[in-house]
């Protein structure tokens, strides 16, 4: 069959994997490839069991691939034999060297450019899928530009605004698709190119255009006010435990003007995920290396809140348990750093339960999908960890339940049946707000939820 566009995505990840099922399931006349040099995750992708665990994405799958959809390990054939580029590889914050601990690492991008450098033999349009720093689409022209043939590139922005867990929903029906290019002569006939793949389902008016270092700058700065929301209301979470005010109550309150709305305000344990904290981080290094030491700070600020949120939360688990968790088990429900997916990277139940095991706790780890990722992310620790997928299981014999992911399922337990099988008096930390905390305090759980007032059965010193 003869397909009207050959595209290649360079990346099968949580990002390229579920982006380019979309764009073979929506464009039929399109050959897409994903290919990456992780070979076990490209079979993966090739088998029933796809290494990213997405509510639709399946069901997609499974019809596009082998028809238009194809996932390769021969990433220098496959440069060849496509037009358009996709670069969608990881960009993690650096570890090392100058901006470790901040800066995005970008030599995955970099490989990536002289590999499409070196095996292009004819024209390419190259667009930039990774979050990255502000003005990098310049060092990828220049590594592309810098070869002896008259092979021409032109470089795009595109940046990918899905989030995990609702992935498929977004793609399929995205708030908008951002495209940022030169506006060269070139600059503009890839970007129509592009703006052409996506109208093959997306109303035109969804599709925003801009020059190329707004459209990377707006990636970093979308993931930074999406996350201050969150930081926000959770510093606002500890003022309420302390004033005796509901934080869901206030979130209510505000979100209802519509100038602020109402989505975002979920106070928790803190937001983890693979890209809040790199994205800021990013930005904060950006702002520093533009000698702007004020509007760092201020962007800083809001992973201190979030590492402060996690702090708190241990410090009220210790504090409500008579200050000693040595020997006591503590049943940790969900480890995704969301509902919905099975990834654990950044998940405040990492950091929450390193802080439990250091305590001496015993910790029994549940999640419907992350377990995999829990044991690998916790595989150096020597504290006594189990991994039950069952809740009930899980929650026998524990001291305490901390519930760390906004799992349907943990909304739906029968907390009667959880707190009979429990050691007495049973604590409940409801870390995502998501269950009925009168419910449970009836049931006899001392209960604590975030940024409301404790119900606890003890009684006050003044009582006693
Ligand atoms: P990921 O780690 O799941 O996937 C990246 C893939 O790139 C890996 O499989 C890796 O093996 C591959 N890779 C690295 N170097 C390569 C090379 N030289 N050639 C071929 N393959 C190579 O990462 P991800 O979560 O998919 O994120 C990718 C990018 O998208 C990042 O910049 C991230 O910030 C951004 N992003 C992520 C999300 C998200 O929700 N995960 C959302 C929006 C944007
Ligand atoms: C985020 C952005 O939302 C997405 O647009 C971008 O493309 C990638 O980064 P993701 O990290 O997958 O997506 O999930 P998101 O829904 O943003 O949640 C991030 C974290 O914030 C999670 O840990 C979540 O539990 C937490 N969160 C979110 C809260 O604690 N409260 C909220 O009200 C919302």
């Amino acid at each position: 069959m003869k397909f009207q566009k050959k595209i290649l995505c360079i990346g099968a990840g949580y990002v390229g994997g579920p982006s380019m099922a979309m764009i073979a399931h929506k464009c039929p006349d399109y050959r897409v490839t994903v290919a990456d040099i992780n070979h076990e995750r490209i079979d993966a992708w090739n088998s029933a069991e796809l290494p990213v665990y997405e509510p639709g994405l399946d069901d997609i799958v499974k019809k596009t691939r082998g028809k238009n959809l194809f996932f390769a390990k021969d990433i220098e054939n496959q440069i060849k034999e496509n037009d358009i580029i996709f670069v969608c590889v990881n960009t993690p914050t650096k570890t090392f060297g100058t901006g470790a601990g901040k800066a995005a690492d970008l030599q995955y991008l970099e490989k990536t450019a002289r590999q499409i450098l070196q095996y292009s033999q004819s024209p390419k349009i190259v667009i930039e899928k990774s979050t990255l720093p502000v003005k990098t689409a310049l060092a990828m022209e220049r590594i592309l530009s810098s070869g002896k043939g008259k092979i021409t590139f032109e470089v795009l922005s595109n940046p990918e605004f899905m989030a995990e867990g609702t992935a498929i929903k977004d793609l399929e029906n995205p708030d908008r698709v951002l495209i940022g290019s030169r506006e060269t002569k070139s600059g503009l006939k890839a970007r129509a190119e592009l703006v052409d793949i996506y109208s093959n389902w997306i109303p035109q008016e969804k599709i925003i255009t801009s020059n190329i270092w707004s459209s990377e700058l707006s990636k970093l700065v979308a993931n930074a006010f999406l996350a201050q929301r969150v930081s926000s209301i959770n510093s606002i979470s500890a003022l309420c435990e302390k004033a005796d005010a509901n934080v869901a109550e206030v979130a209510r309150a505000v979100g209802m003007d519509s100038r602020v709305g109402g989505k975002f305000l979920n106070a928790g344990i803190g937001f983890g995920g693979s890209c809040f904290k790199k994205d800021i981080l990013n930005l904060v290094y950006l702002c520093s290396y533009y000698g702007l030491p004020e509007v760092a700070d201020y962007w800083e600020s809001v992973v201190k809140i979030n590492e402060y949120q996690q702090e708190r939360f241990i410090a009220n688990i210790l504090g409500s348990m008579f200050n000693t968790l040595a020997g006591k088990k503590i049943c940790i429900l969900g480890f995704a750093f969301k509902a919905d997916t099975g990834d654990t990277r950044e998940s405040p139940a990492i950091y929450i339960t390193r802080r439990l095991l250091a305590e001496h706790a015993e910790v029994i780890i549940s999640d419907p999908k992350a377990l995999k990722n829990a044991a690998l992310d916790l595989a150096d620790e020597e504290g006594k960890i189990d991994y039950i997928e069952d809740a009930y299981r899980a929650a026998a014999g524990c001291h305490a339940l901390a519930i760390m992911t906004d799992w349907d399922l943990y909304k739906k337990l029968d907390y009667k049946k959880i707190f009979k099988s429990m050691v007495k008096p049973a604590f409940l930390f409801d870390g995502r707000n998501i269950l009925d905390h009168k419910k449970c305090f009836e049931i006899g759980f001392n209960v604590y939820p975030i940024g409301k007032p404790a119900l606890s059965h003890f009684k006050t010193s003044q009582e006693s």
